[in-house]
């Protein structure tokens, strides 16, 4: 981990998609709720297998049951954390704004409804717009180094 004075950043490397689950397994223990962040990444860099393995960290959802929210927008997921043992209630969100062409669109949305106490949102394609930008506390981001690798950085600002 880095930290700067308001910022953390944890890297991880994968080389298949499996350890890329793996990895999802990771960050969802270092992801408190609430927590709005933008998943950036190039098509196929991996953005919805890490999300598998998110959602199946907060027993969310099996990794096959999470696609990508390309066209229905949201998907949500209900889940859940231990916490010094406890279970506590999760809800996991899973934007897609690709097809969001303006903040008209965008509100209608209605992100705001989904950033309860309990909620983690990923949102691909929200560095589209600068209100999204500016709502998120970081970013993870997905990054191809050659054939299956992929570098994957989650900067989480205080
Ligand atoms: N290291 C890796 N991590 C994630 N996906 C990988 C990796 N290596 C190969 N792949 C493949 O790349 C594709 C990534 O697809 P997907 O997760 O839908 O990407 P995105 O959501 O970023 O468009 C999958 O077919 C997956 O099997
Ligand atoms: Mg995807």
């Amino acid at each position: 981990m880095t930290q700067t004075a308001d910022l953390k950043i944890h890297q991880f490397e994968s080389h298949s998609g499996k350890e890329t689950i793996a990895v999802g397994h990771r960050i969802a223990e270092l992801l408190t709720p609430p927590k709005f962040l933008i998943l950036r990444g190039d098509l196929g860099a991996g953005k919805t297998t890490l999300v598998k393995g998110i959602a199946e960290a907060l027993q969310a959802a099996d990794p096959d049951e999470v696609t990508s929210p390309t066209f229905t927008l949201i998907h949500e997921y209900e889940g859940t954390r231990t916490v010094n043992g406890q279970k506590e209630p999760v809800m996991l969100y899973h934007l897609d704004l690709y097809r969001i062409q303006n903040e008209r669109q965008l509100d209608s949305l209605g992100l705001d409804e989904l950033i309860g106490p309990a909620s983690i949102v990923l949102v691909e394609w929200g560095e589209k717009f600068p209100s999204v930008l500016k709502r998120s506390q970081g970013e993870i981001e997905m990054r191809t180094t050659g054939g299956d690798s992929r570098s994957i950085t989650l900067a989480l600002r205080d």
